[in-house]
């Protein structure tokens, strides 16, 4: 049998390409005592990627989160068939003792996670909105900016994983909620199917005309999901001692790379001090003491029907590259994952 894996083969410059990876084919080794086989049933590309790709060695796996299921165990705590959240990369398999594997996609302490029976939902979910990127949102959102009903929130990368539970949560905490995001009908589904207030098109007008519409009185939170020009540009918007949550900046992660374009960002201090905002930075690793918890949260929002998602889900293994770098060009709505 063989298990798959694309390793990086060089790092990106500007926009990856799908040469900068290659799919390296190997035998499955035989299982040792206490090891088991998992084989990836969706794997998960993210933003992020994008600077590992300029940080990791050449040769080296790109890494990811991924839900797997046990396909071969001797091991009696993973037994065959059960479905489980890992930090495999961009691997058709893995073999090795669960007591070494990791769930997260960065070092922290915590192991595999056997994911419990969501009562229906797909396992999937546990990339997206019951995962990194609703976590990032959920706690990104209230323990750093304590938003409060009747606020004005504003939402980039209003469409994506993060963004469009962002933006709901929002609405569940009786915020009025503006969303910008790079298609029309990605503006259309926060309108009428996410409750969103007010979304744009950043592509097709500007955040001055769309703010000058939606907060004449100005911003409260504002949850920055891109950087770049549309932060500088609703920061300039925000009310005295607003909030800002910097989750990304993906606007400038392509210049990555890019020796004759060094990543510009206009100069945010300005609007930070002359609207006295407070700017708050994070990493979603921080919250793991709690991150069980606020899976539950989420799971209670979508039975609930409050929370909803959408998935954009590329078929096949072998398009790991094409379906990471669709991401960073925005043809994803909602979570972008790829089913092996
Ligand atoms: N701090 C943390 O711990 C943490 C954790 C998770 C994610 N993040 C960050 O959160 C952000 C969203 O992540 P995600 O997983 O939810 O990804 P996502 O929003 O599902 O996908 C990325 C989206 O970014 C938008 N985009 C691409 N280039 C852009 C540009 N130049 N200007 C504006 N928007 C652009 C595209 O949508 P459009 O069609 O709308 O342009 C694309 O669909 C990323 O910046 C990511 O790095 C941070």
């Amino acid at each position: 049998m063989q298990m798959k894996k694309y390793i990086l083969k060089s790092h990106p410059v500007g926009e990856p390409k799908v040469s900068d990876f290659e799919l390296v084919t190997e035998e499955v080794p035989a299982l040792k005592d206490g090891e088991i086989l998992l084989e990836s049933v969706f794997l998960s590309v993210d933003p992020y990627m994008r600077y590992k790709a300029s940080m990791i060695p050449q040769g080296g796996v790109m890494p990811g989160q991924v839900v797997a299921r046990v396909a071969d165990s001797k091991n009696a705590a993973y037994k065959k068939g059960v479905h489980v959240l890992a930090s495999c990369g961009w691997q058709s398999h893995v073999v090795g003792d669960p007591e070494k594997m990791k769930s997260s996609f960065d070092d922290s302490k915590d192991r595999l996670t056997i994911l419990p029976d969501m009562g229906g939902v797909s396992p999937s979910l546990a990339l997206g909105v019951l995962g990194m990127p609703g976590i990032t949102a959920l706690y990104g959102l209230i323990d750093l900016t304590q938003p409060k009903a009747g606020e004005t929130l504003v939402v980039s990368g209003a469409a994506g994983a993060v963004g469009s539970v962002v933006g709901q949560i929002g609405k569940i905490l009786g915020m009025k909620v503006i969303g910008f995001a790079g298609a029309d009908d990605k503006v259309a589904w926060l309108k009428d199917e996410l409750g969103f207030d007010y979304a744009y098109n950043y592509k097709t007008t500007t955040v001055a005309k769309a703010l000058k519409e939606s907060a004449p009185d100005g911003v409260d939170v504002y949850f920055d999901n891109v950087g770049g020009q549309i932060a500088y540009d609703v920061m300039l918007r925000m009310k005295q001692f607003g909030r800002v949550s910097c989750c990304g900046a993906i606007a400038s992660y392509n210049d990555l790379g890019v020796p004759s374009k060094p990543p510009l960002a206009p100069a945010v201090q300005i609007p930070i001090i002359s609207n006295q905002l407070s700017c708050h930075g994070f990493i979603v690793t921080r919250w793991m003491n709690k991150w069980q918890e606020g899976v539950l949260q989420l799971l209670g929002y979508v039975k609930q029907g409050k929370l909803k998602y959408k998935e954009t889900v590329t078929d096949g293994f072998e398009k790991m590259p094409n379906a990471f770098i669709e991401l960073l060009r925005g043809a994803n709505t909602g979570k972008a994952i790829v089913k092996a």
